[in-house]
């Protein structure tokens, strides 16, 4: 374990372990499954009698990760815990809202990290979770997902904490801005870093400039 590579390391393991064993949230919510380590540390760490269990989306389960996440929370022996959304997070969080009418204590968003995506994860997310939940998020040096975190520091009552690569957002506050609010947030550099991942990936850039 785990079978297949990108994953949390181990000391973003560490932290979102002790957090959340400190926590002692009776349900938790994950955005990104891939090879279960993170679904693992979650319900590891918060496992204890009224503990209600984890629930996690992603599109590419049984496809890109090969069931990875699924078999390792097998092995684990933490399946009884876990419910599994194989669907995009933009699709399944507002299920939950509509249908299941379920709340979470904690909620962990390592997916997309494109800004869209993270920011829609974010704002439904937001409707899932009381007042005083911890919201964390992985890969925060990528502009995308601290461009996400800038909004949220300016534009809703959230304070965000950073710890090595990971942000803990805690919500202070339900939503309560008049019509008219927005405030300026910044928007991080990308070219360095997106010029550092074309040359190690290789890869091509795909956006276009359409005139
Ligand atoms: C970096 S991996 C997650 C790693 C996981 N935290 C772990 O420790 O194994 C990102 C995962 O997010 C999933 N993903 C990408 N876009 C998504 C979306 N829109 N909704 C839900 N999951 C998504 C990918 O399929 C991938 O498995």
């Amino acid at each position: 374990m785990p079978i297949k590579a990108g994953h949390i390391g181990r000391q973003k393991a560490l932290f979102l372990h002790n957090l959340v064993s400190a926590i002692r949230p009776a349900s938790t919510l994950e955005i990104g499954l891939f090879s279960g380590t993170s679904a693992i540390v979650i319900m590891a760490a918060a496992k204890r009698e009224g503990y209600r269990g984890h629930i996690a989306m992603d599109p590419a389960q049984t496809t890109a990760a090969e069931s990875a996440g699924l078999k390792n929370i097998e092995k684990a022996g933490l399946s009884p815990l876990f419910t599994f959304m194989e669907a995009e997070s933009c699709y399944a969080l507002p299920f939950l809202i509509l249908e299941k009418k379920v709340s979470f204590e904690f909620a962990f968003i390592d997916a997309s990290h494109h800004f869209d995506h993270t920011l829609i994860e974010f704002f439904y997310i937001d409707r899932l979770i009381p007042v005083g939940t911890i919201i964390a998020f992985d890969d925060v040096s990528t502009p995308a997902v601290e461009g996400v975190l800038n909004y949220i520091a300016a534009n809703r009552h959230y304070v965000c904490r950073r710890i090595d690569a990971l942000v803990f957002a805690v919500k202070m506050a339900h939503d309560s801005r008049h019509w008219f609010e927005f405030n300026q947030f910044k928007i991080p550099a990308t070219d360095a870093f997106m010029n550092t991942k074309y040359t190690t990936s290789g890869k091509e850039p795909r956006l276009k400039k359409y005139e």
